[in-house]
């Protein structure tokens, strides 16, 4: 046979050479051969060997392939059967402790829920006789392995076995082992890697070669012999463990994005407190004291503490005025007696709206571009859309000339940007906006439109007591359904579980 200069140059690695020559030795018509024979063959570690099949095939000296095959191990009763004896067997312990043969009713006694089975194979094994209500032994017979505890006994030598090794009868001894009772064997699922030597491969181990170097060391460096040695190529594409580093929750992630948008349109980040008073979470929004929102089925109060609102007094006697007659806003107000001490009751925010107004009244800014993301509180059950504690995101433009059209195209821009682009807005109401919207967006894994948040120019009374003089565009959006559909969960509480391999597999959307 003729080599070509390309084969004569590929330089192997002791592994691969090692590999190589016992499959092309061991080769008889393109015989494929497993990674357990050609480990105990070779004296490779099987750790080796899948490194070099690695290496041999990306060289093309070997086709690899593989197989989806069952192993079967001792389970947890198998273990005790082997140990102890199959329950047929500690018949025959018993029968012969006693003299060789007992009545059924000690028998069965002795081996409670066994019995029958022990008795039924007993029988069918011909290792014992029946009569009236006496086990007797037949001593010749029971002194033999049955097939089952033969089998057992390999299992448990070889501590795994698959199909192939077993006899066509010893298969059916042990399919009915399997269903026999469970616990007994266990059926694990595995990969068979098979490989085969390919006709370079043949020619390439019959060429003198030059073993590769492996790993460049001291001793490498100073003998020389990298001068006349080729150093093993890294093939970055063969598989490796994977390394499950830290990193940051998917909602994290999401925030950052969510941030990084805002940033992008122009807009400032502010912060708030996640515990507020009525006052900032509700009468500044001009929700009325006895609206059905506040109420402790819905909105989660801290007892025994009151704000202190005493910073506040312009702000109160204006949001006062307010809700009892309207002052200034061109409305009559709610006409109620309003409370002061009703809004030094404390929350936890039902929404970051609460966040931007305590920003509106501390600049009463004649234009802005503001957001905050940040969680809110919500005294409702959980189900696949609701959770107690979620994320909103929220923000204002305030600007002269400021409309609806303007709050559209901002909210629209904002959610195609994190690439949700089937949006639509619903009109809707909220105390504190006129007009009112709300998003939707399309889920397509659950086939429907799933409410996102809302939005709303500011009324007047809402804007007046905070001495903001032009037109608010306001939205708060829920994040975590944006997260939820981003990720195609079917429960927005799998967000919050400790999901562990959801966690540290999940990609980077
Ligand atoms: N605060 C409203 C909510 O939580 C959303 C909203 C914010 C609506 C600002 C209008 C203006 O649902």
């Amino acid at each position: 046979m003729t080599l070509d200069n390309e084969e004569e140059n590929i330089p192997l690695h002791p592994i691969e050479r090692t590999l190589l020559t016992f499959l092309s030795k061991k080769e008889k018509n393109g015989d494929w051969f497993d990674i357990d024979s050609v480990s105990s063959g070779s004296g490779l570690s099987l750790d080796q060997i899948r490194r070099g099949i690695e290496w041999l095939k990306s060289k093309k000296l070997i086709d690899v392939q593989e197989e989806n095959a069952i192993a079967y191990a001792l389970g947890s009763q198998g273990k005790t059967a082997v140990a102890e004896g199959l329950p047929e067997r500690k018949l025959i312990k018993l029968l012969l402790a006693s003299g060789g043969s007992a009545g059924l009713d000690a028998i069965s006694k002795s081996l409670g829920p066994e019995f029958s089975v022990a008795l039924g194979l007993a029988k069918k094994n011909n290792w014992i006789g029946l009569s009236v209500g006496t086990a007797r032994l037949n001593t010749s017979k029971a002194s033999e392995k049955e097939k089952e505890e033969l089998l057992l006994e390999k299992i448990q030598a070889k501590g795994k076995l698959h199909s192939s090794e077993l006899s066509p009868e010893e298969k059916e001894v042990l399919s009915a082992l399997v269903k026999r009772h469970k616990g007994l064997i266990d059926e694990i699922s595995q990969k068979i890697v098979k490989i085969r030597i390919t006709s370079k491969g043949h020619d390439v181990s019959k060429s003198a070669h030059k073993d590769e170097i492996d790993e460049i060391s001291p001793d490498v460096i100073l003998s020389g012999s990298w001068r006349n040695r080729p150093l093993r190529a890294i093939d970055v594409t063969s598989s490796a463990p994977s390394f499950y580093g830290g990193r940051k929750h998917p909602i994290r992630m999401f925030i950052e994005e969510v941030k990084e948008v805002f940033v992008s349109l122009g807009f400032e980040e502010i912060e708030g407190s996640i515990v507020q008073s009525t006052l900032w979470n509700f009468d500044a929004l001009f929700i009325p004291q006895q609206h059905s929102t506040r109420e402790m089925q819905d909105t989660f109060y801290l007892s025994d503490v009151k704000a202190n609102l005493a910073k506040f007094p312009r702000e109160i006697d204006l949001i006062k005025a307010s809700h009892e007659k309207g002052e200034g806003t061109g409305s009559l107000g709610w006409r109620y007696k309003w409370s002061e001490d009703e809004a030094r009751r404390i929350v936890l925010r039902t929404h970051t709206t609460a966040v931007t107004i305590r920003y509106l009244s501390d600049h009463k800014p004649a234009e802005a571009r503001v957001f905050s993301v940040g969680k809110v509180f919500r005294n409702e059950k959980p189900n696949y859309k609701h959770n107690p504690a979620f994320y909103q995101i929220e923000g204002v433009t305030v600007g002269p000339h400021l409309n609806m059209r303007n709050l559209i195209y901002i909210i629209s821009k904002f959610y195609s940007r994190l690439g949700f682009e089937k949006i639509k807005f619903w009109p809707t109401y909220f105390p504190y906006t006129e007009p009112s919207l709300q998003t939707m967006a399309y889920y397509e894994k659950k086939k429907r439109w799933m409410e996102l948040g809302g939005m709303g120019v500011f009324r007047p009374e809402v804007t007046i007591p905070l001495g903001v003089k032009n037109p608010v565009l306001a939205w708060g959006l829920g994040l975590d359904r944006l997260v939820m559909m981003r990720y195609d969960l079917n429960d927005i509480r799998d967000l919050f579980g400790a999901n562990l391999g959801w966690l540290r597999t999940a990609k980077v959307l």
